[in-house]
């Protein structure tokens, strides 16, 4: 949900902020600008992605040392040059660039106006950077004490970075609720949404905490508060991101990339946390609470997207094997409806990004409520990650294509595993199915890369189907989050209607959508409900459906029904899901990349939503 990026040193900033705008397009591309402080401060920004914003500078001058840039995804005010950051205050001294909601902007947009203030965009950020202004000039105080004592009277949440005309030696940056990170380099700083932008300059980093706001000075000084004016002693960590995990490497686009990284992906998700053969299983951030968690009356999943569908997939595991009651919410209910909560619930939060805003506050209010709170989060050092009392990594390395794949993999891996270890350590699994399962585990990837192999079968399929106007996906069991997931992924990047339902419910409505233009995606590779999806499918054959099915390599009695089938690996039904998703995977890519959309940036959307 917006991108920000700045750089204050000896070196040209505009080339490092374009090439950490590139890195965090990902959190939003309406609009993207930069400012740069050159004696003057120019402010150069525009309408689409960052490349529109490339060849619309080309050409024109873009020195200086210290500048900041962003990239949108609108909230107040919709995609334009004049809603695009940068924005300047009222006197031309100051711009800043801002990521996340200002909710009493209105409110505070009203008394700068009765004050004189005049506004050119329709966002709540420049409100906000008048509002620094108008104390700093009223109460005849610095910019840093302004930005600290606005910041105590904004309700919402923010990480913001503040450029001054007349000082060209500091940055001002502040956060709380979204992310900001500080690289430190050899005489020169940086600051970035995460640590993308800063991977290649420096591996030494500060993650700014909530409420806390940071002077940085060019001759390397960094003075580091909260709003409450506490003055704090930076914590220097190293950055464990590679270089290449941020790049396509050969691949044309990133979900490309990470669908065929799924196979290595869950092998790094298990490295050192089971073994088959001694049927052992050790997820470090259970152990300390175990307990408490199998003694918990309950627990509660919560998560957004498609961290939801993997928390569905996960409420099947955890009751099937530890027999432990579960609750699957999305975050953004849960958090507004007063829920039922207390110290005997443990509530498991699943978040790729470890920002999204729902997940958050609902992690927040369970806390409030003394449940326990496990976060399974893709990012480290992440927001969700550090309000956890207990967790795991999922380890699936950076995730830059907005709509999630291998991050869905790991955490449904990181799911399993969990399951199992509290069945294990409940006792309501024996241990020789134990050790089945953790040796069916272990031969998945090469599972995946089986299931990968159907790609040009399904580069087949989709040049059939790609014009269909609406799909419906269908599975059973552990496969009904599965159909969900699959045609979350098409309409995500394909922006053709997709729904997912329980095989089971079509005949109560959907059956009512039926006819030869209606393409079917069943996902079909449990035996244990086999029958009774041949029988589904029978059911959409009789009205003239196109059947698309995905099922178990050599299934006869499908292949014989189904007008397409694709066929993948079998394994134990409770892991089918790392499976047959790959093939829905390819398939919306396909799809996507022949109507002409962009697979990795689809309209609309954005890959962290630190809104709510
Ligand atoms: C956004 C993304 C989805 C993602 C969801 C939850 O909507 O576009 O792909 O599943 O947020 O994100 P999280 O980072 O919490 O898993």
């Amino acid at each position: 949900m917006c991108g920000i990026v700045a750089y204050i040193g000896p070196k040209n900033a505009y080339p490092i902020l374009i090439k950490g705008l590139k890195r965090l397009e990902y959190r939003g591309y309406d609009s993207a600008g930069v400012a740069l402080l050159n004696g003057s401060l120019q402010i150069l920004k525009k309408e689409g992605k960052v490349s529109d914003l490339e060849n619309f500078v080309a050409g024109k001058s873009t020195e200086g040392t210290v500048g900041i840039g962003h990239t949108r995804w609108a909230t107040h005010g919709e995609p334009c040059d004049r809603n695009a950051h940068p924005h300047l205050s009222n006197s031309g001294n100051l711009a800043i660039i801002h990521n996340g909601i200002i909710e009493n902007y209105a409110a505070l947009k009203t008394e700068l106006e009765l004050r004189g203030y005049t506004f050119e965009s329709d966002t709540d950020t420049e409100v906000l950077l008048n509002l620094i202004e108008d104390i700093q000039k009223e109460e005849k105080i610095s910019t840093e004490e302004a930005v600290r004592v606005a910041l105590n009277e904004v309700v919402g949440a923010y990480a913001i970075v503040v450029i001054e005309k007349s000082k060209p030696d500091t940055l001002i940056a502040a956060r709380k609720g979204s992310p900001l990170v500080i690289g430190i380099g050899k005489g020169e700083f940086f600051v970035a949404s995460d640590a993308s932008p800063i991977i290649e300059y420096t591996k030494n980093v500060v993650y700014l905490n909530d409420e806390e706001f940071v002077v940085l000075h060019r001759d390397g000084n960094i003075e580091i508060k909260t709003l409450g004016n506490i003055q704090k002693t930076p914590y220097i960590q190293k950055l464990e991101m590679d270089l290449e995990k941020i790049e396509k490497g050969g691949y044309d686009y990133f979900m490309l990339k990470e669908i065929y990284e799924q196979p290595q992906v869950i092998r790094d998700c298990m490295r050192g946390r089971m073994n088959a053969e001694k049927g052992w299983i050790k997820l470090g951030g259970i152990s300390e609470f175990a307990n408490r968690i199998n003694n918990a009356k309950r627990i509660i999943i919560t998560a957004c997207g498609t961290s939801w569908h993997s928390g569905l997939i996960a409420e099947y595991l955890i009751e099937e094997l530890a027999r432990i009651p579960v609750e699957v919410e999305y975050a953004s209910e849960f958090r507004y409806r007063n829920p039922i909560v207390n110290e005997k619930d443990v509530v498991i939060a699943i978040s790729q990004s470890g920002e999204t805003a729902d997940t958050l506050s609902a992690i927040q209010i369970a806390k409030d409520r003394q449940a326990l709170i496990y976060g399974i989060c893709n990012v480290i050092g992440s927001s969700i990650a550090r309000a956890s009392h207990a967790g795991s990594y999922t380890h699936a390395g950076p995730e830059i294509g907005v709509a999630s794949t291998k991050a869905f993999s790991a955490q449904v891996t990181i799911l399993t595993l969990l399951a199992l270890q509290l069945a294990q350590s409940n006792g309501s699994i024996s241990q020789s199915r134990l050790r089945q399962i953790l040796y069916e585990l272990e031969a998945i990837p090469s599972k995946v890369e089986g299931a990968l192999k159907t790609n040009d079968k399904i580069v087949e399929i989709a040049k059939k189907y790609k014009d269909a106007k609406n799909f419906l996906y269908l599975g059973r069991g552990l496969n009904f989050p599965v159909a969900l997931e699959g045609a979350l992924k098409l309409k995500e990047i394909s922006y053709i209607h997709a729904e997912g339902y329980p095989a089971a419910e079509m005949k109560h409505g959907p059956i009512a959508l039926i006819d030869e233009n209606m393409p079917v995606v069943f996902i079909a590779t449990n035996q244990s409900a086999h029958e009774k999806i041949v029988s589904n499918i029978q059911e959409v054959k009789a009205r003239k459906g196109k059947v698309i099915a995905i099922v178990l390599e050599g299934d006869t009695v499908i292949r014989g029904l189904a007008d397409e089938v694709i066929e993948v690996p079998e394994t134990d039904e409770l892991l089918s899901p790392l499976v047959s998703i790959v093939p829905l995977q390819l398939l919306s890519y396909h799809i996507a990349l022949m109507r002409g959309c962009n697979v990795d940036q689809p309209r609309n959307l954005a890959k962290s939503v630190t809104v709510e």
